[in-house]
C-alpha cells in the first residue's frame, strides 16, 4: 500500500513538472541544456547544413520568409545575401540574425522554436566565419 501511494505520488509530480516545462519552454531556447558541441573539425557547410534548417518540415521559416511575408528571405538561393547583413561573422551572440532565431527573440510567436542542434550549428557557422560555402 505504501508503495503503491509513492508510485502515485511520484508519477503526479513527473507529471507536474513536465507540464510545467511544456508551458515554459514553449518559446524559450531551454538554457538549462547546453547546446550540444559541433565539433571543431565538423565542417559546416551554409547549403548542405544551414539552408535545409530553414526549411524543416514542421518548422519551416520560409513559409513566411519567402520574400513576401516577412524578411529576411530564407530560402534556398536568397537566404546568404539576405542575413549577411544582420551578421557579425565570428560573433554569434553579437549577431541580430542569431538573437532573433525563434526562440532566441523572434519578433513573432510562430507556435515552434527551432531545435537546440540546429540553433547549435547556426550559432558554430557564424562563430567559425559564416562562410558562404
Ligand atoms: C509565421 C511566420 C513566420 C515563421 C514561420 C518564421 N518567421 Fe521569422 N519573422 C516573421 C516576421 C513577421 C518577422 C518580422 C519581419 C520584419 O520585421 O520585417 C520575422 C523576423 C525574423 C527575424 C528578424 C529579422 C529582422 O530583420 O530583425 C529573424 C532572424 C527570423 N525571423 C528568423 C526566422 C527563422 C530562422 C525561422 C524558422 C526557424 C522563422 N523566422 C520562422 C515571421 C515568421
Amino acid at each position: 500500500m505504501k508503495k503503491m501511494k509513492k508510485r502515485i505520488s511520484f508519477f503526479l509530480m513527473s507529471s507536474l513538472i513536465l507540464f510545467n516545462f511544456s508551458c515554459y519552454y514553449d518559446q524559450e531556447i531551454d538554457l538549462s541544456q547546453p547546446l550540444p558541441d559541433i565539433p571543431v573539425d565538423q565542417t559546416i557547410s551554409f547549403s548542405t547544413d544551414i539552408e535545409p534548417i530553414f526549411a524543416k518540415s514542421g518548422k519551416d521559416c520560409t513559409a513566411c520568409h519567402n520574400g513576401n511575408v516577412a524578411n529576411p528571405d530564407l530560402q534556398a538561393g536568397n537566404a546568404y545575401a539576405d542575413i549577411i547583413s544582420q551578421i557579425v561573422p565570428g560573433d554569434a551572440e553579437g549577431s541580430t540574425f542569431y538573437q532573433r532565431l525563434p526562440g532566441n527573440g523572434h519578433p513573432l510567436d510562430v507556435g515552434f522554436v527551432m531545435d537546440n542542434a540546429d540553433i547549435a550549428l547556426i550559432k558554430a557557422w557564424i562563430d567559425r566565419g559564416a562562410e558562404n560555402n
